[in-house]
Protein backbone atom coordinates (compact mmCIF):
# COMPACT_ATOMS: atom_id res chain seq x y z
CA UNK A 1 0.00 0.00 0.00
CA UNK A 2 2.64 2.28 1.19
CA UNK A 3 4.66 1.24 -2.22
CA UNK A 4 1.35 2.48 -4.26
CA UNK A 5 1.32 5.86 -2.86
CA UNK A 6 4.74 6.60 -3.04
CA UNK A 7 4.66 5.31 -6.78
CA UNK A 8 1.80 7.29 -7.92
CA UNK A 9 3.62 10.47 -5.70
CA UNK A 10 6.45 9.71 -7.95
CA UNK A 11 4.88 9.89 -11.45
CA UNK A 12 2.84 13.15 -10.47
CA UNK A 13 6.41 14.32 -9.87
CA UNK A 14 7.94 13.43 -13.19
CA UNK A 15 4.92 14.09 -15.17
CA UNK A 16 4.28 17.03 -13.59
CA UNK A 17 2.47 18.60 -16.68
CA UNK A 18 -0.08 16.36 -16.68
CA UNK A 19 -3.30 17.36 -16.17
CA UNK A 20 -5.73 14.85 -14.33
CA UNK A 21 -8.47 15.70 -16.60
CA UNK A 22 -8.01 15.20 -20.57
CA UNK A 23 -8.95 18.29 -21.95
CA UNK A 24 -9.79 19.01 -25.91
CA UNK A 25 -7.19 19.81 -28.38
CA UNK A 26 -8.43 22.06 -30.90
CA UNK A 27 -6.10 19.90 -33.67
CA UNK A 28 -6.40 21.21 -37.49
CA UNK A 29 -7.91 18.77 -40.13
CA UNK A 30 -4.67 17.39 -42.07
CA UNK A 31 -6.84 17.20 -45.32
CA UNK A 32 -6.88 20.88 -44.69
CA UNK A 33 -3.31 20.77 -46.06
CA UNK A 34 -3.28 18.64 -48.64
CA UNK A 35 -2.24 20.11 -52.00
CA UNK A 36 0.55 19.62 -55.06
CA UNK A 37 3.09 23.11 -55.31
CA UNK A 38 5.62 22.68 -57.60
CA UNK A 39 5.61 18.53 -58.47
CA UNK A 40 5.07 18.47 -54.03
CA UNK A 41 2.99 17.15 -51.49
CA UNK A 42 2.64 19.14 -48.78
CA UNK A 43 0.97 17.43 -45.66
CA UNK A 44 0.03 18.67 -42.32
CA UNK A 45 1.80 16.26 -39.20
CA UNK A 46 0.62 15.93 -35.97
CA UNK A 47 3.09 15.03 -32.78
CA UNK A 48 2.54 14.34 -29.19
CA UNK A 49 4.13 13.51 -26.10
CA UNK A 50 2.07 13.51 -22.65
CA UNK A 51 0.92 16.91 -22.67
CA UNK A 52 2.39 18.52 -25.12
CA UNK A 53 1.17 18.37 -29.17
CA UNK A 54 1.93 20.72 -32.29
CA UNK A 55 1.24 20.16 -35.70
CA UNK A 56 3.66 21.35 -38.42
CA UNK A 57 3.71 21.27 -42.06
CA UNK A 58 6.38 20.48 -44.63
CA UNK A 59 5.84 24.26 -46.13
CA UNK A 60 8.23 26.36 -45.04
CA UNK A 61 8.94 23.46 -42.32
CA UNK A 62 6.45 25.44 -40.23
CA UNK A 63 5.33 25.17 -36.72
CA UNK A 64 1.20 25.50 -37.39
CA UNK A 65 0.10 24.59 -33.88
CA UNK A 66 1.65 24.48 -30.54
CA UNK A 67 -0.80 23.31 -27.66
CA UNK A 68 0.54 23.68 -24.08
CA UNK A 69 -1.68 23.23 -20.90
CA UNK A 70 -2.49 26.37 -19.29
CA UNK A 71 -3.67 26.63 -15.55
CA UNK A 72 -7.11 25.73 -15.88
CA UNK A 73 -6.51 22.36 -17.19
CA UNK A 74 -7.08 23.50 -21.00
CA UNK A 75 -5.26 23.45 -24.09
CA UNK A 76 -3.86 26.68 -25.32
CA UNK A 77 -2.95 26.78 -29.27
CA UNK A 78 0.25 29.11 -28.25
CA UNK A 79 1.43 29.83 -31.86
CA UNK A 80 0.28 32.15 -34.63
CA UNK A 81 -1.23 30.42 -38.15
CA UNK A 82 -4.03 29.50 -40.26
CA UNK A 83 -6.51 26.55 -40.69
CA UNK A 84 -5.49 25.46 -43.85
CA UNK A 85 -2.82 25.51 -46.77
CA UNK A 86 -4.61 27.78 -48.91
CA UNK A 87 -4.81 30.43 -46.13
CA UNK A 88 -0.65 29.84 -45.45
CA UNK A 89 -0.73 30.70 -49.44
CA UNK A 90 -3.19 33.72 -50.01
CA UNK A 91 -1.78 35.18 -46.32
CA UNK A 92 0.24 39.07 -46.88
CA UNK A 93 1.78 37.81 -43.86
CA UNK A 94 4.33 35.14 -44.88
CA UNK A 95 6.05 34.20 -41.40
CA UNK A 96 4.14 32.87 -39.16
CA UNK A 97 5.77 29.63 -38.14
CA UNK A 98 7.96 28.51 -40.83
CA UNK A 99 11.96 28.11 -40.55
CA UNK A 100 13.83 31.02 -42.06
CA UNK A 101 17.15 30.77 -44.31
CA UNK A 102 19.18 30.15 -45.62
CA UNK A 103 20.63 32.99 -43.36
CA UNK A 104 17.47 33.91 -41.36
CA UNK A 105 17.38 38.22 -40.40
CA UNK A 106 18.84 41.02 -42.28
CA UNK A 107 22.37 41.39 -44.29
CA UNK A 108 22.62 44.92 -45.22
CA UNK A 109 22.35 45.92 -49.09
CA UNK A 110 22.47 41.91 -49.63
CA UNK A 111 26.07 41.92 -50.11
CA UNK A 112 28.86 39.88 -48.58
CA UNK A 113 32.30 38.97 -49.38
CA UNK A 114 33.79 34.92 -48.91
CA UNK A 115 37.23 34.13 -49.76
CA UNK A 116 37.75 37.15 -51.40
CA UNK A 117 34.95 37.14 -53.89
CA UNK A 118 31.77 39.56 -53.42
CA UNK A 119 28.36 38.20 -53.36
CA UNK A 120 24.70 40.03 -53.84
CA UNK A 121 21.87 37.88 -52.20
CA UNK A 122 18.34 38.99 -53.55
CA UNK A 123 16.76 42.35 -51.81
CA UNK A 124 12.78 42.29 -50.47
CA UNK A 125 13.03 44.31 -47.39
CA UNK A 126 13.66 47.96 -48.93
CA UNK A 127 17.13 47.91 -50.14
CA UNK A 128 18.51 44.86 -47.68
CA UNK A 129 18.12 40.73 -47.63
CA UNK A 130 15.44 39.63 -45.52
CA UNK A 131 15.07 36.01 -44.39
CA UNK A 132 16.25 34.39 -47.33
CA UNK A 133 14.91 36.39 -49.56
CA UNK A 134 11.49 36.31 -50.53
CA UNK A 135 11.87 32.74 -52.69
CA UNK A 136 13.62 31.88 -48.93
CA UNK A 137 13.44 28.41 -46.93
CA UNK A 138 9.71 29.57 -46.03
CA UNK A 139 8.55 29.57 -49.26
CA UNK A 140 9.98 25.78 -50.10
CA UNK A 141 8.15 22.52 -49.80
CA UNK A 142 10.33 20.05 -47.58
CA UNK A 143 10.49 16.32 -48.02
CA UNK A 144 9.42 15.39 -44.50
CA UNK A 145 8.46 12.69 -43.02
CA UNK A 146 6.61 11.45 -39.67
CA UNK A 147 9.32 8.69 -38.03
CA UNK A 148 6.95 8.33 -35.03
CA UNK A 149 4.18 9.51 -32.58
CA UNK A 150 6.45 12.31 -31.21
CA UNK A 151 8.93 13.24 -34.01
CA UNK A 152 8.83 14.65 -38.14
CA UNK A 153 11.80 15.25 -39.57
CA UNK A 154 12.48 17.73 -42.82
CA UNK A 155 14.85 18.29 -45.43
CA UNK A 156 15.60 20.77 -48.37
CA UNK A 157 18.10 21.02 -50.85
CA UNK A 158 18.84 24.40 -52.00
CA UNK A 159 20.80 24.67 -55.04
CA UNK A 160 24.04 27.09 -55.38
CA UNK A 161 23.11 30.29 -57.03
CA UNK A 162 19.31 30.51 -55.04
CA UNK A 163 18.46 33.77 -53.81
CA UNK A 164 22.81 34.44 -54.75
CA UNK A 165 24.02 32.27 -52.19
CA UNK A 166 26.64 30.20 -53.11
CA UNK A 167 26.73 26.53 -52.79
CA UNK A 168 24.50 23.30 -52.87
CA UNK A 169 23.14 23.25 -48.96
CA UNK A 170 21.45 20.35 -47.70
CA UNK A 171 19.21 21.17 -44.21
CA UNK A 172 17.65 18.88 -42.08
CA UNK A 173 14.98 19.83 -39.50
CA UNK A 174 13.63 17.45 -36.79
CA UNK A 175 10.74 18.60 -34.83
CA UNK A 176 10.53 16.37 -31.39
CA UNK A 177 7.59 16.86 -28.93
CA UNK A 178 9.59 15.54 -26.09
CA UNK A 179 8.12 13.73 -22.70
CA UNK A 180 8.95 16.97 -20.58
CA UNK A 181 6.67 18.96 -22.26
CA UNK A 182 8.97 20.71 -24.95
CA UNK A 183 9.45 21.06 -28.74
CA UNK A 184 12.82 20.35 -30.13
CA UNK A 185 14.01 21.84 -32.65
CA UNK A 186 17.39 20.38 -34.19
CA UNK A 187 19.35 21.30 -37.31
CA UNK A 188 22.38 20.59 -39.14
CA UNK A 189 23.15 21.22 -42.54
CA UNK A 190 26.05 20.82 -45.10
CA UNK A 191 27.57 22.37 -48.21
CA UNK A 192 30.10 21.43 -50.96
CA UNK A 193 30.92 24.82 -51.65
CA UNK A 194 31.97 27.47 -48.48
CA UNK A 195 28.23 29.26 -47.66
CA UNK A 196 26.93 31.45 -44.93
CA UNK A 197 24.20 29.90 -42.95
CA UNK A 198 21.82 31.50 -40.00
CA UNK A 199 18.34 29.27 -39.92
CA UNK A 200 15.44 30.60 -37.61
CA UNK A 201 12.42 29.33 -36.38
CA UNK A 202 9.68 32.22 -37.04
CA UNK A 203 6.80 30.96 -34.23
CA UNK A 204 4.43 33.78 -33.47
CA UNK A 205 4.05 33.30 -30.10
CA UNK A 206 0.76 34.31 -27.70
CA UNK A 207 0.74 32.30 -24.56
CA UNK A 208 -3.36 33.16 -24.32
CA UNK A 209 -4.13 31.91 -27.27
CA UNK A 210 -3.32 33.82 -30.47
CA UNK A 211 -5.78 36.24 -31.06
CA UNK A 212 -5.06 38.17 -27.23
CA UNK A 213 -2.48 41.17 -27.17
CA UNK A 214 0.94 39.68 -26.26
CA UNK A 215 1.83 42.87 -24.47
CA UNK A 216 0.62 41.59 -20.90
CA UNK A 217 3.20 39.00 -20.99
CA UNK A 218 6.29 39.45 -19.07
CA UNK A 219 9.79 38.09 -20.45
CA UNK A 220 12.65 37.16 -19.31
CA UNK A 221 15.89 37.64 -21.73
CA UNK A 222 19.57 36.36 -20.14
CA UNK A 223 21.68 38.77 -22.09
CA UNK A 224 23.59 41.93 -21.26
CA UNK A 225 24.22 43.58 -24.43
CA UNK A 226 22.49 43.68 -27.71
CA UNK A 227 23.44 44.88 -31.25
CA UNK A 228 21.82 48.55 -32.52
CA UNK A 229 21.04 48.99 -35.77
CA UNK A 230 20.29 51.90 -38.15
CA UNK A 231 16.76 52.66 -39.01
CA UNK A 232 16.88 49.46 -42.03
CA UNK A 233 17.69 47.79 -38.83
CA UNK A 234 21.10 46.43 -40.22
CA UNK A 235 23.42 46.42 -37.19
CA UNK A 236 26.23 49.24 -36.87
CA UNK A 237 28.69 46.41 -35.68
CA UNK A 238 28.23 48.09 -31.79
CA UNK A 239 27.77 45.80 -29.22
CA UNK A 240 25.66 48.06 -26.77
CA UNK A 241 24.94 47.78 -22.55
CA UNK A 242 21.42 47.09 -22.18
CA UNK A 243 21.92 48.51 -18.65
CA UNK A 244 19.51 51.45 -18.38
CA UNK A 245 17.99 51.01 -21.58
CA UNK A 246 14.23 49.61 -22.43
CA UNK A 247 15.83 46.59 -23.79
CA UNK A 248 16.93 45.37 -19.85
CA UNK A 249 15.14 42.19 -19.57
CA UNK A 250 17.72 40.33 -17.57
CA UNK A 251 14.85 40.64 -14.70
CA UNK A 252 10.96 39.43 -16.12
CA UNK A 253 9.48 42.55 -16.97
CA UNK A 254 6.01 43.20 -18.78
CA UNK A 255 6.52 43.94 -22.31
CA UNK A 256 4.59 46.75 -23.02
CA UNK A 257 5.47 48.26 -19.76
CA UNK A 258 8.84 50.47 -21.99
CA UNK A 259 7.19 49.82 -25.41
CA UNK A 260 6.48 53.20 -26.42
CA UNK A 261 9.67 54.29 -25.44
CA UNK A 262 11.64 56.88 -27.42
CA UNK A 263 14.99 55.37 -27.21
CA UNK A 264 16.34 55.53 -30.98
CA UNK A 265 16.54 51.70 -30.91
CA UNK A 266 12.84 51.40 -30.38
CA UNK A 267 12.09 54.24 -32.19
CA UNK A 268 13.89 52.56 -35.17
CA UNK A 269 12.24 48.91 -34.07
CA UNK A 270 8.76 50.34 -34.19
CA UNK A 271 8.80 48.63 -30.83
CA UNK A 272 11.01 45.64 -30.14
CA UNK A 273 13.09 43.92 -33.38
CA UNK A 274 16.17 43.26 -31.82
CA UNK A 275 18.80 41.19 -31.23
CA UNK A 276 20.01 40.45 -27.67
CA UNK A 277 23.47 38.38 -27.42
CA UNK A 278 23.32 35.66 -24.21
CA UNK A 279 25.36 36.50 -21.85
CA UNK A 280 26.42 32.64 -21.79
CA UNK A 281 26.34 30.84 -24.84
CA UNK A 282 24.72 27.16 -23.57
CA UNK A 283 22.05 25.16 -24.08
CA UNK A 284 21.88 24.23 -20.48
CA UNK A 285 20.67 27.82 -19.54
CA UNK A 286 16.88 29.12 -19.42
CA UNK A 287 17.35 31.70 -22.14
CA UNK A 288 14.40 33.40 -22.48
CA UNK A 289 11.13 32.67 -20.35
CA UNK A 290 7.90 34.56 -21.83
CA UNK A 291 5.00 33.98 -19.37
CA UNK A 292 1.25 34.60 -19.23
CA UNK A 293 -0.23 35.77 -15.89
CA UNK A 294 -3.64 35.20 -17.68
CA UNK A 295 -3.19 31.57 -18.93
CA UNK A 296 -0.21 30.55 -16.12
CA UNK A 297 2.00 29.56 -19.27
CA UNK A 298 5.39 29.99 -19.04
CA UNK A 299 7.33 29.14 -21.80
CA UNK A 300 11.24 28.83 -21.43
CA UNK A 301 13.74 29.16 -24.84
CA UNK A 302 16.92 26.58 -24.65
CA UNK A 303 19.11 27.20 -27.64
CA UNK A 304 22.79 26.95 -28.14
CA UNK A 305 22.73 29.74 -30.09
CA UNK A 306 24.84 33.20 -29.63
CA UNK A 307 21.48 35.38 -29.54
CA UNK A 308 17.76 35.80 -30.10
CA UNK A 309 16.10 38.46 -32.57
CA UNK A 310 12.77 39.25 -29.79
CA UNK A 311 10.22 40.54 -32.38
CA UNK A 312 7.01 42.54 -30.81
CA UNK A 313 4.67 42.11 -33.77
CA UNK A 314 4.98 45.68 -34.81
CA UNK A 315 4.19 44.84 -38.25
CA UNK A 316 0.93 42.68 -37.36
CA UNK A 317 -1.63 44.37 -39.25
CA UNK A 318 -5.13 42.56 -38.75
CA UNK A 319 -5.19 41.82 -42.63
CA UNK A 320 -5.37 38.67 -42.47
CA UNK A 321 -7.75 36.13 -40.46
CA UNK A 322 -6.24 33.15 -38.62
CA UNK A 323 -7.26 29.92 -37.13
CA UNK A 324 -10.79 30.18 -35.38
CA UNK A 325 -11.18 33.54 -37.26
CA UNK A 326 -8.32 34.99 -35.19
CA UNK A 327 -7.42 38.52 -36.45
CA UNK A 328 -3.42 38.85 -37.48
CA UNK A 329 -3.86 41.93 -35.00
CA UNK A 330 -1.06 44.50 -34.13
CA UNK A 331 1.33 42.77 -31.08
CA UNK A 332 -1.10 39.84 -30.72
CA UNK A 333 2.07 37.42 -31.03
CA UNK A 334 6.02 37.59 -30.61
CA UNK A 335 8.71 35.61 -32.16
CA UNK A 336 11.75 34.65 -30.34
CA UNK A 337 14.69 33.57 -32.84
CA UNK A 338 17.66 32.10 -31.32
CA UNK A 339 20.02 33.00 -34.37
CA UNK A 340 23.39 33.93 -35.03
CA UNK A 341 23.64 38.15 -35.06
CA UNK A 342 21.95 39.64 -38.24
CA UNK A 343 24.19 41.05 -40.94
CA UNK A 344 27.28 38.89 -39.38
CA UNK A 345 28.83 38.34 -42.52
CA UNK A 346 29.64 41.97 -42.66
CA UNK A 347 31.21 42.50 -38.86
CA UNK A 348 34.49 40.91 -37.83
CA UNK A 349 33.69 41.34 -34.42
CA UNK A 350 30.28 38.53 -34.86
CA UNK A 351 30.06 34.83 -34.66
CA UNK A 352 30.93 33.69 -37.96
CA UNK A 353 27.77 31.91 -40.12
CA UNK A 354 30.45 30.74 -42.43
CA UNK A 355 29.61 26.91 -43.11
CA UNK A 356 32.71 25.09 -45.27
CA UNK A 357 33.13 21.90 -47.12
CA UNK A 358 33.38 18.64 -44.97
CA UNK A 359 31.67 21.27 -41.77
CA UNK A 360 28.10 20.45 -40.44
CA UNK A 361 26.36 23.22 -39.18
CA UNK A 362 24.46 22.35 -36.01
CA UNK A 363 21.73 24.28 -33.72
CA UNK A 364 19.47 23.09 -31.05
CA UNK A 365 16.28 25.38 -29.65
CA UNK A 366 13.81 23.45 -27.44
CA UNK A 367 10.81 25.05 -26.67
CA UNK A 368 9.33 24.29 -23.24
CA UNK A 369 6.03 24.65 -21.43
CA UNK A 370 5.22 24.71 -17.62
CA UNK A 371 1.88 26.09 -15.41
CA UNK A 372 3.03 28.55 -12.99
CA UNK A 373 -0.21 29.07 -10.58
C1 LIG B 1 12.15 40.84 -38.15
C2 LIG B 1 11.16 41.93 -38.42
C3 LIG B 1 10.35 41.51 -39.61
C4 LIG B 1 9.67 40.22 -39.31
C5 LIG B 1 8.90 39.73 -40.47
C6 LIG B 1 11.41 39.58 -37.86
O1 LIG B 1 12.30 38.55 -37.68
O2 LIG B 1 13.01 41.15 -37.10
O3 LIG B 1 11.81 43.14 -38.65
O4 LIG B 1 9.43 42.48 -39.96
O5 LIG B 1 10.62 39.25 -38.97
O6 LIG B 1 7.94 38.87 -40.05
Amino acid sequence: MKKTVYLLALTALVASCAPEKKPEMALLNAKDFEATVDGKEIELFTIKNNDIAAQVTNFGARIVSLFALDKDGEYQDVVWGYESIDAYLKATDKYSGPVVGRFGNRIGKGQFTLDGREYQLSINDGENHLHGGAGGFSTKIWDAKQLNDSTVTMSYFSADGEEGYPGNLTITLTYTATADCALKLTYSATTDQTTIINPTSHAYFNLNGTSDNAMEHTLMIAADSFTPTDKGLIPTGEIRSVAGTPLDFRAATTIGERIESDYEPIVFGGGYDHNWIFSKQSLEHPQVRLYSAKSGIEMIMYTDQPAVQFYSGNFMDGIDTGKRGDKHNYRTGVALEAQNYPDAPNHDNFPSSVLKIGETYTQTTIYKFSIRK
